[in-house]
């Protein structure tokens, strides 16, 4: 979702600010802007659309600034155009905004007869509000401190002021960081610590209402931090270790999400080392496994790794597991207490549901573990245990490799808990995993066809049964995110509860037909097949039934794999959403509409 990026220092602040903000360009936005300050002046350029469009418009001025905030925008409220895109200037002040103001109604009706609004957006009203405290308090962090004390709901703002040379930066429940480069003393902020890496070597974590102060002329303090009553902060987290945020590139591949399905085979072999020998099994050794009952709750793909997540908790160590999306958790009142586990599955660590849960469980005094990629996160940070995926910086919307990770997590957990974790029956069975994953790739061309064949049908349903139900659901919504076509991912049993209906010679039915429930799996494939569905099997390989009835059939040896054999099949539906997607020509790495982490409820 929107992105912030801010320098001030002695350097062209430019620069790093548009870096920043094409590192960001994979969360997900319509439009981009840039303030910057010259001599004493504010200027504000902003574009609709991609990044590009900014570039082409900077290219115009002969910028010699070193202040700027930059800003991706991904529409709350108010159309896309430019006017809406951020940052929003006026006389004193320019700002940008990341979040909802969920009292931004009353701001207005209070403030629009004094100040004017440009734009359809809720930000404006913090802008006005801001300008209104400063002509009463004549001091820009007192009025920043005022403002934001009035705004209700999770936003990040960071203020520049024609006035003086500092950038003020704060936030509520809103991804924010700001950092230093210890040797030029350039200071930077950003929603996003991937931003500042090989800009900023230090870099802090301020805590929800802690002012955050840049201020280059302060030798050795140019960062300070302030509570909302003005006194001087501690509460924000100075970076411990070198976050594990390299910046990534394409390499030969076209894609992100097909480089990062290309990266799975060696990520689960570093997995299995991580959790067995290295620093993944003290966060294992740390966690309290006295809990009766867990709670999961993610959103998405995610969720979808928390429904095996889930099986794996039930089936293997008996413990009780609810699962909801965090959407819905948050609101349903959920019995908790205090000897249950709360479990919290996302690649961001800064998805808004799912940090509510995670505070929502942590007010009920349950023990809190993240299953999450991004070391340093909101939610890595809020929770009492944490497991990494190590699935390294994901760049595709489309999530692929994370979802692997979490669901081998997910496992990991499971089998530490039954005191498996070094059978060597496991890591035969991850280490055969890899290779298979392997064998898959190298056979795309054969999912390639299979794409060819599909791509312009009008519908897809996808059907699993047990731990490939999950998988269904995963693929319907890895296709409908990257080709723009409609898919529903059901439980195999459940279509000849009313979804059949839908069956005709132009809807295709994937099928996930495996070695588990293989009898009852493939009735319901025939079911589909009498009624005319184009038949794709993805399941047991080398079976004649199958065989007999698919139109199209990718056959998987599933030898030697237990509870991963769910992991397997999914990256079959990764490449075939991918190559139905190309086909279809759209925006693979960053479809419409998404962003990659969402910040918003
Ligand atoms: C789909 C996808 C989303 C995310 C969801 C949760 O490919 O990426 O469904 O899984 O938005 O995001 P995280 O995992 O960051 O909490």
């Amino acid at each position: 979702m929107c992105g912030i990026v801010g320098y001030i220092g002695k350097n062209d602040s430019i620069k790093p600010v548009i870096e920043g903000l094409s590192r960001l360009e994979y969360r997900g936005y319509d439009s981009a802007g840039i303030s910057y300050k010259e001599s004493s002046d504010i200027i504000t350029l902003k574009k609709e659309g991609k990044l590009d469009n900014l570039k082409s418009e900077i290219k115009k001025h002969n910028i010699n600034s070193k202040i700027a905030i930059g800003h991706t925008r991904w529409a709350t409220h108010g159309e896309v155009n430019d006017v809406n895109a951020h940052p929003h200037q006026n006389e004193l002040f320019a700002i940008v905004h990341n979040g909802i103001i969920e009292n931004a109604d009353r701001i207005k009706s209070e403030l629009s007869s004094k100040y004017s609004y440009k734009s359809q957006t809720d930000t404006e009203n913090f802008l006005n509000l801001l300008t209104s405290k400063y002509e009463k308090l004549n001091d820009v962090r007192s009025a920043v401190l005022e403002t934001f004390k009035e705004i209700e709901g999770n936003s990040a703002f960071v203020v520049m002021c024609k006035l003086t040379n500092k950038l003020w930066a704060i936030k509520r429940s809103a991804p924010l960081v700001c950092g230093i480069d210890a040797a030029t003393r350039d200071l930077y902020i950003s929603s996003d610590p991937y931003a500042l890496v090989g800009f900023a070597n230090k870099i802090y974590f301020p805590q929800n209402e802690v002012l955050c102060e840049c201020d280059p002329s302060k030798v050795n303090d140019e960062i300070q931090f302030f509570e909302l009553d003005g006194s001087a902060s501690h509460r924000y987290e100075l970076q411990k270790k070198d976050l594990n945020l390299n910046v990534s590139e394409k390499g030969i591949y076209e894609h992100y999400m097909l480089k990062e399905i290309h990266e799975q085979p060696t990520l689960i072999k570093s997995l299995v080392d991580y959790y067995t020998t290295g620093e993944g099994l003290e966060s294992l050794k740390s966690i309290d496994n006295k809990f009766k009952r867990v709670h999961i709750a993610a959103c998405g793909t995610a969720l979808h790794a928390g429904y095996l997540v889930k099986n794996f908790l039930e089936k293997e160590n008996k413990v009780p597991v609810q699962i909801d999306f965090a959407s819905e958790f948050r609101y349903r009142n959920p019995l908790l207490s205090s000897d249950e586990l709360g479990v919290f599955i996302s690649q961001s660590g800064e998805t808004a549901d799912t940090l509510a849960c995670q505070e929502l469980c942590s007010e009920s005094k349950l023990k809190t573990l993240s299953i999450v990629n991004v070391e340093g996160s909101t939610l890595f940070r809020d929770c009492n245990y944490n497991l990494l995926i190590k699935a390294g910086v994901e760049i595709g919307v489309a999530s692929t490799k994370a979802f692997t990770q979490q669901v081998l997590v997910g496992l990991i957990l499971s089998k530490y808990l039954k005191n498996e974790l070094n059978n060597d029956d496991f890591k035969n069975e991850l280490s055969s995993l890899s290779s298979k994953v392997n064998e898959v790739l190298d056979r795309k061309d054969e999912i390639k066809q299979i794409a060819n064949e599909i791509y312009n049908k009008n519908g897809f349903i996808f059907t699993g049964r047990g731990d490939h139900y999950p998988i269904a659901l995963e693929g319907a919504l890895k296709l409908k995110e990257i080709a723009y076509v409609h898919a529903e991912g059901y439980a195999a049993g459940e279509l000849k509860h009313g979804p059949i209906s839908l069956i005709d010679e132009n809807m295709v039915n994937i099928a996930l037909v495996t070695p588990d429930l293989f009898d009852k799996t493939f009735s319901n494939a025939q079911e589909v097949k009498a009624r005319k569905g184009i038949m794709v099997i993805v399941g047991t390989e080398n079976n004649e039934q199958l065989s007999n009835i698919a139109d199209y059939y990718f056959g998987l040896d599933y030898s030697g794999l237990s509870s991963t054999k769910p992991v397997l099949t999914n990256v079959v539906l990764q490449l075939l959403s991918y190559y139905i997607a190309k086909l279809k020509g759209t925006d693979i790495d960053k479809p419409r509409n998404l962003a990659k982490s969402v910040t918003v409820e």
